[in-house]
């Protein structure tokens, strides 16, 4: 008889002694390929298990805080339904205007409060660096959501998880990123982490006032990855393995005439995807707001919403990990 693989090793004991447990996620910096090797591997079982009984009880007891200085729909339900999935609970506080953060409350003591009462913390703030700040005025887990426009480091490593499950690699791989890369958070921590592998080349297509922030491109030099800058997309569209494109981020603008001036620069719909491959794939963070056009998400190579399935999966495998279950 063939022997049944489809059962999932997690182990129900807490393991204090696992490299992530406890252990807070700031920035993509954090992360090793073998450590990408093990989330993903984890993030797999993940899936199995959703696929095959949809919740189960590795997370029970365990509760979780959801605080959400900032918009969110798929970060916040996505880390909601991980939870959820793996047993356990969440107290969301999406509106902070009905928290106590409205009467002048302190992110640090926000903070100290709510680990009086869960166990691991997910923070979106609009502040670059308040996930570090929050990090060190708590003793429980911090899982940066989006430090304004810092980092998103779980979106990376989602990104990361999707490239590898639909392309089979994450080497060899032509990836551009397109729209807003100054004020998008998401192509900071994707730049940054895509970086640690060989074989790969980074190309940055935006409007010049919304170039790849220096930072960033010195850190990827260090890597000795290549990495290019354009202001069109034909240049570089037919020899594109991962087209990552941005939402422009209106609401980081000081001024809202540049933000008029570039909203609609790049559009991708059917028409300018001939020019691609045809087993490449096309990602977005989401939300979008017109860079891809409707018309075009019934092509195969459209990967954003599967994309976004694949968050749920990389997220249980993130608070698993961090609360010593994985
Ligand atoms: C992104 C974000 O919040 O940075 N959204 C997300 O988390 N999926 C991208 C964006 O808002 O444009």
């Amino acid at each position: 008889m063939p022997t049944q693989s489809t059962s999932p090793h997690l182990p129900f004991g807490e393991n204090k002694q696992a490299d992530w447990y406890g252990k807070d996620i700031i920035s993509v910096k954090q992360f090793k390929r073998e450590d990408l090797e093990t989330i993903f591997d984890v993030a797999h079982e993940m899936r199995g298990m959703v696929e095959r009984i949809g919740t189960f009880d590795l997370l029970k007891g365990k509760i979780l805080a959801n605080l959400f200085y900032e918009p969110s729909t798929r970060t916040s339900s996505s880390f909601t339904a991980a939870m959820e999935r793996l047993g356990g609970s969440v107290i969301p506080i999406n509106e902070v205007k009905y928290s106590s953060v409205s009467k002048g409350e302190s992110l640090p003591d926000t903070i100290r409060t709510l680990e009086c009462y869960a166990d691991v913390i997910v923070l979106r703030h609009p502040e670059t660096g308040s996930a570090e700040i929050a990090a060190r005025a708590a003793r429980k887990p911090v899982i940066n959501a989006g430090d304004g426009i810092g980092e998103h480091p779980t979106q990376a490593l989602l990104d990361t998880f999707t490239i590898v499950e639909e392309l089979g690699r994450l080497e060899n791989l032509n990836v551009t990123m397109l729209g807003d890369l100054k004020y998008g958070r998401t192509v900071h921590s994707l730049a940054r982490l895509l970086s640690q592998f060989r074989d790969i080349k980074l190309n940055y297509v935006s409007p010049d006032i919304l170039k790849m922030p220096r930072e960033v491109m010195d850190e990827v030099t260090a890597k000795k990855v290549p990495q290019a800058e354009y202001s069109s997309l034909e240049k570089v569209l037919s020899d594109t393995d991962v087209l990552y494109v941005t939402r422009v981020q209106k609401e980081r603008f000081e001024d809202p005439a540049d933000y008029e001036k570039v909203k609609g620069a790049y559009v991708i719909d059917p028409q300018v995807m001939q020019a691609a491959k045809r087993d490449m794939i096309v990602m977005h963070p989401l939300p979008r707001v017109g860079e891809i056009s409707v018309d075009f998400d019934d092509d195969p190579r459209a990967a954003y919403f599967r994309q976004m399935e694949y968050g749920l999966y990389v997220r249980m495998a993130l608070l698993a990990m961090v609360l010593g279950k994985a």
